[in-house]
């Protein structure tokens, strides 16, 4: 694909959840985000309720029905629970991205299209990803209002206490696929989005004692902000936290969605007094091992400790990270955050073993580490 098709970085992610007002109050309290915009029936959109929620460049908004017939809404959430339907790449020009994205092998669901009012349109498209969530690619740049034609200031007294988190944007979004569908998938982002892989996890790359898993990192070879990793199972012992996520989920979908910080130790703080629960905190060993390894890390260990933040180093920096318990009630998606430090590209692989150890636990409490 030689021209360019100036995709800008990601715009949105949208959730389909059992009750939107819970998301977003549990999205204001816990990450600090602030209530935009909302949309529903008070707006002239009569079959749902939306929540626009923003902090910097993060944008999410949570979704539920509120008619049995909204049957799009419904369904994805009788079968997946709460999950993220659809993320957004923001783009200069529809049309052309989702005819390059469908000469190149993307299966549409929503053809482009314009939503307009008094106060200007947005155009909007969608192609498929995975067994049930889309690929938005958005224009908003002719709309005046709030977020897209259906949304208003929010008309509820919304005030939520809470700590600053500082989040900043969206960093990655990952996907949890089944075994042989993430070459599928990898090929299809690739070509559809002029993509390319960049980062790939083999046998025995990611691994503890009894589970694994396979990976591979696609990104725009345009040099957009936009990485999305792809993890299948791979054979072990027990149940990979993969399977385990496809068995809860009931397909394929979204695993997690990694979110910047600039003072991560801050960001945590905040967040933990929030009420957030993280993934259980590495042994000490480990950060007497960043001591003595140094890499260094400018933050200080001990409040690395304190927090229970891991840290990787890269070959050109070092990463700073956390993971959120499960946000909802099936152990399927959860929140990263993420400091990239001396333009640190990576993932953190080396606190994969960490972190695997740890889910593994969750996935013993939850009888399902043993394969049926
Ligand atoms: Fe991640």
């Amino acid at each position: 694909m030689s021209e360019k098709l100036g995709i800008i970085g990601y715009d949105y992610v949208e959730f389909y959840v059992g009750s939107a007002k819970m998301w977003a109050y549990w999205h204001a309290k816990a990450l600090g985000l602030q209530f935009t915009g909302y949309s529903g029936p008070e707006t002239g959109v009569k079959d749902r309720v939306s929540y626009y929620m923003t902090l910097n460049n993060v944008r999410i908004v949570v979704t539920s029905a509120v008619k049995p017939s909204t049957y799009e809404v419904t369904s994805f959430v009788e079968r997946h629970g709460d999950g993220v339907k659809r993320w957004a790449l923001r783009v200069p020009d529809v049309q052309k991205v989702f005819e390059k994205a469908l000469s190149n092998g993307a299966i549409p669901i929503r053809y482009p299209k314009k939503f307009e009012n008094e106060l200007g349109y947005i155009e909007e498209a969608a192609i498929k990803l995975y067994d049930d969530a889309e690929i938005v690619f958005i224009n908003r740049d002719n709309f005046k209002g709030v977020f897209k034609p259906g949304f208003a200031i929010p008309h509820q007294k919304l005030e939520i206490d809470c700590q600053n988190t500082g989040l900043m944007e969206i960093d990655h979004i990952v996907g949890n696929v089944r075994t042989n569908e993430m070459n599928l998938w990898a090929n299809y982002i690739n070509s559809s989005l002029n993509f390319e892989t960049f980062i790939e996890f083999g046998e025995g790359d990611i691994s503890t004692k009894y589970s694994a898993l396979l990976s591979k990192v696609v990104r725009s070879r345009e040099g957009a902000p936009v990485k999305n990793p792809i993890n299948e199972p791979y054979e072990g012992l027990k149940k990979s936290q993969i399977e385990e996520y496809i068995d809860e989920y009931q397909g394929s979908g979204i695993q997690h969605v990694a979110v910047t910080t600039e003072n991560i130790i801050e960001t945590i703080k905040a967040m933990r007094a929030n009420g957030v629960e993280f993934l259980s905190t590495p042994p000490d060993t480990y950060y007497q091992m960043l001591r003595e390894k140094g890499w260094g890390i400018k933050e200080n260990i001990d409040d690395l400790k304190k927090y229970g933040i891991l840290c990787d180093i890269e070959g050109k920096g070092y990463l700073l990270q956390l993971f959120t318990k499960p946000v909802g009630d099936r152990p399927t998606f959860f929140y990263e955050i993420i400091q990239r430090c001396e333009g640190a590209e990576g993932f953190g692989q080396g606190n994969f073993q960490a972190l695997f150890e740890s889910i593994e636990r969750d996935q013993i409490l939850r009888g399902n580490f043993d394969k049926e």
